[in-house]
């Protein structure tokens, strides 16, 4: 339907975004923000009325949906390309705009520089979430080299005050870094090849008044910025980063970005809502719709790479018994993998530590009424493997550079065809072999010189696409996906997996901030989070089994650690815990969450809905104050009342007020039913 108003609008259940076209030219951002009232636009047009200031140029150029370059637009332009040094100004000879609906491309045709620009917006009117991506097209006779491609260009309003941000490394994921927005630019670049643990694709934009919240679905190099624009508001740019000649388009040829998605909201839970409604309507589930999250064990920190197969019959009968219903055979069970300076390549069960294959520990595991899963990590090689010997050619590299390993580990060459064929035959083979309902899907270093020419996002796109082919022909086996913890989490991959691996980090209280800061951007279903160890292997602290239990809680719950080391008591803890999860499992994972701290150090989240929520109480230092405050639930309906264990509150009370809560130890914590009447 071709579009004929002057303005763009689309509203979402609570946000509107305007953008006035204007012919021939990129459409001017008006407005992104609260819900306006159907038929508001803009009281005047922006094209040719705002006063000249002194020393610009004649021809004014506004904020748009893909600022240029070189023609009177300072700011950071959404596109940098080039044709050897020529053809680098952009400029929009003309503007189509299709709309349908919520949905609206528009595409900008440059004649000078001989490039095409579509812009792809479409806003769920559920989730209030906009989802963008750019295509830009080659239309000259060279190839055009291109540097950057926005996928989104976003306005931020004028009374923007602060950016929060994720930071973070190996097991310490999800750092929160708040920033204050000023005239100088605020950037986040990642150039690890993968997702990565320090630089999170997406960030939270807290104004006055509402927050906003972007993030890229990509799991490769990214960059985002966010620029102050002349005229008082901020222009937030998120991408593909991309290495020097990575992207050369020949003529005719399109580069299409990654999809941001991106949500105004009331505050960072209304954020964190909106994304993970968003990402659940993403989801591919087996069967079309998520089952309830099955409780893991997983063998790593109980077992690494020591594999004995009665060894873990016993811890199968173990788990069995302690309501375990996912059993997932990590590292150590392939060809020569006693430590982690060989294998990786080697795809099939090791005949010292499995003389009958994996077939025997799968069936009893699956006998006692378990799934089965297992660990792989098809996008590495070990320069000792014998996929190696045979094809060394097969990992990435440059020629007169070292091969730089990490964890002893080199990365294959995910863009060849006869590499993806081989990792697809391996795979098949064991998914066919062997009753396999789950893959742990393991990423263990960040890539250094990806290729002869730069070939990160060749990288992406061949572990999308083997991803992909595996989901096709076995849609019942679900995915997990790992890198050294996380660092793959993001919203492109989640399109192919069900399960995120936070952090290698079960510490339960190193876990409150990770989880937390997770819980921005995914939703809890996603969030592995398991009850480990006393002492916890990451950090050699210990937790009370009640405390591990309690963090565990929230998200896809698991346990890893050797049950049959577990005492009488911790073993009777545990089981409480999983009966527990069980639960409340629906009502955890199907619904909203909020996020808050009470006064000195309490922290809070709960899950579900207005009628009936989940309220996680976490203490992690002990109280300094010898009577606690009130915890006021601000998520709840002043108008109604509510049941929390046997007593009655007036919700306002509970808003306003606060819910009185018995004193609670350090490393502690607390899980209350609220209920409405
Ligand atoms: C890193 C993962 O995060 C761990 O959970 C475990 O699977 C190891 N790799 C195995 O090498």
């Amino acid at each position: 339907m071709p579009h004929s108003d002057t303005w763009i609008v689309l509203h979402g259940h609570a946000s509107t975004l305007i953008l006035e076209v204007v012919p021939g030219e990129a459409p001017l951002w008006c407005y992104w923000g609260a819900r306006l009232p159907d038929g508001v636009t803009p009281a005047a047009v922006l094209r040719s009325t705002r006063p000249t200031p002194s020393f610009s140029p004649d021809f004014d150029q506004p904020f748009s949906l893909v600022p240029g370059l070189g023609q009177g637009w300072f700011g950071e332009p959404g596109l940098r390309a080039h044709r050897q040094g020529r053809d680098w100004t952009f400029q929009a000879t003309d503007c189509a705009v299709e709309q349908s609906g919520q949905q609206v491309a528009v595409t900008l045709t440059d004649v000078a520089a001989k490039i095409a620009v579509t812009a792809r917006l479409s806003l769920d009117p559920h989730s209030d979430v906009l989802t963008v991506s750019t295509t830009l097209t080659n239309q000259g006779h060279a190839p055009l080299d291109v540097q950057w491609l926005a996928a989104a260009v976003l306005p931020l309003p004028d009374h923007a005050r602060t950016v929060r941000s994720f930071s973070g490394r190996h097991n310490t994921e999800f750092v929160a870094v708040e920033d204050q927005l000023t005239r100088s630019q605020w950037r986040r670049e990642n150039r690890r090849g993968l997702t990565s643990h320090d630089c999170v694709p997406g960030a939270v934009v807290l104004a006055d008044g509402c927050a906003y919240g972007a993030q890229l679905a990509w799991s490769g190099n990214h960059c985002q910025f966010i620029d102050w624009v002349d005229d008082g508001r901020w222009q937030w740019q998120l991408g593909e980063a991309l290495m020097p000649g990575e992207i050369s388009l020949a003529p005719g040829e399109c580069l299409t970005s990654p999809e941001v998605l991106a949500t105004c909201a009331a505050d960072a839970n209304g954020v964190a809502q909106n994304f993970h409604a968003a990402i659940r309507a993403r989801m591919d589930w087996p069967g079309a719709a998520m089952r309830p999250r099955p409780v893991h064990l997983n063998t790593w920190e109980g077992f690494y790479f020591d594999h004995d197969e009665a060894a873990l019959k016993d811890l199968a009968d173990a788990a069995a018994r302690a309501g375990i219903e996912r059993f997932v055979l990590d590292d150590g069970w392939f060809h020569r993998r006693n430590d982690d300076t060989s294998s990786l390549g080697d795809w099939w069960p090791d005949d010292v530590k499995y003389p009958r294959g994996l077939g025997p520990l799968a069936d009893y595991v699956t006998s006692l009424g378990m799934e089965f899963g297992l660990w792989v990590e098809p996008e590495m090689i070990n320069p000792n493997s014998e996929l190696y010997r045979a094809h060394p050619d097969w990992a990435l590299q440059v020629a007169g550079r070292p091969l730089i390993t990490a964890r002893n580990q080199l990365v294959l060459d995910m863009g060849r065809d006869e590499v993806r064929d081989y990792l697809y035959e391996r795979l098949a083979g064991l998914l066919n072999e062997l009753p396999i309902g789950y893959l742990k899907w393991d990423h263990n270093r960040d890539l250094t010189a990806a290729g002869e020419r730069p070939s990160f996002r060749r990288q992406v796109l061949g572990a999308y696409g083997l991803l992909a082919r595996l989901r096709r022909d076995f849609p019942a086996v679900e995915i997990e996906a790992c890198a050294g913890g996380g660092g793959r989490i993001d919203a492109g991959i989640a399109r192919y997996t069900h399960r995120f691996w936070t952090s290698d980090n079960i510490d339960a209280v190193s876990r409150v901030a990770i989880q937390r800061g997770y819980l921005q951007f995914f939703p809890p279903e996603l969030m592995g989070s398991h009850v480990g160890a006393a002492p916890a292997h990451a950090t050699g602290r210990i937790q009370t089994m009640r405390f591990r239990n309690h963090v565990a809680l929230p998200g896809h719950f698991g346990v890893e650690l050797d049950l049959r080391k577990l005492g009488e008591h911790d073993l009777e803890r545990l089981g409480e815990g999983i009966a527990r999860y069980k639960a409340l499992r629906d009502r955890l994972h199907r619904g909203q969450v909020w996020q808050g701290a009470g006064a000195d150090g309490l922290l809070w989240q709960a899950h579900g809905t207005a009628e009936a929520l989940v309220l996680m109480i976490t203490r992690i230092d002990p109280q300094t104050q010898r009577h606690a405050p009130g915890l006021r639930l601000p998520m709840l309906d002043a108008t109604r009342r509510y049941r929390i264990g046997e007593t009655e509150y007036a919700g306002a009370w509970l808003v306003q007020h606060g819910l009185a809560l018995p004193p609670l130890r350090g490393e502690d914590g607390l899980v209350l039913e609220v209920t409405a009447l």
